[in-house]
């Protein structure tokens, strides 16, 4: 899918996919989702930042090079993370609690008829991440979501038929 690389995505707008994204299930109320977005020159800042990570971390140069540039592919990024819990057990819920937020923030995205691309975050980049985006330590970096509008649509490949297993009843 391509998109306006000159249209902006309004703030508010983003704003409001970020308020959906806090519908998604919760266990314990603990409000695990974080949001930061980087539009004009914070995303360079950002691709540089990841880059910086990615080569102390032994990537190899050409990886590195294509990082700088490519949260430029759409006018806002939306950085989401996930907040640690108070037990591997409830900050592995805090994860899923907040995937299922993208989800909502990428179908609304879509039925306001922008395209919405999920990136994971670069590994060894997780806590560089989290420090531009002033999350807490220890946030786990959920997705980098491209944003912008689409000015083309591609045919969605289509699914596998999902496997159902019927439990039996003994
Ligand atoms: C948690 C998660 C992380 C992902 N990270 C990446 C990524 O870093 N790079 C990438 O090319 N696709 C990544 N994807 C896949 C894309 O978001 C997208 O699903 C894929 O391009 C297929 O698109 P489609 O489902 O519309 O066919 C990720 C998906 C998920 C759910």
């Amino acid at each position: 899918m391509l998109v306006d690389k000159e249209r902006p995505v309004p703030i508010d707008l983003i704003r409001d996919l970020c308020d959906l994204a806090q519908w998604a299930p919760n266990h314990k109320r603990t409000w695990p989702w974080r949001f930061a977005v980087a539009e004009g020159p914070a995303r360079a800042r950002l691709g540089n930042a990841v880059a910086e990570a990615m080569q102390a971390n032994g990537d190899p140069p050409e990886k590195v090079d294509k990082t700088r540039t490519k949260y430029l592919r759409t006018p806002a990024i939306v950085v989401v993370g996930s907040a640690a819990g108070d037990s591997p057990q409830r900050s592995g819920e805090n994860r899923d609690s907040v995937a299922a937020g993208i989800e909502i923030m990428l179908l609304a995205a879509t039925a306001h008829g922008l395209a919405s691309y999920w990136s994971s975050c670069p590994k060894g980049a997780n806590d560089t991440v989290a420090d531009i985006c002033g999350f807490e330590p220890g946030t786990h970096i959920t997705g980098l979501i491209y944003l912008g509008w689409a000015t083309s649509s591609i045919e969605p490949p289509r699914r596998p038929a999902p496997h159902v297993h019927v439990i039996a009843a003994d």
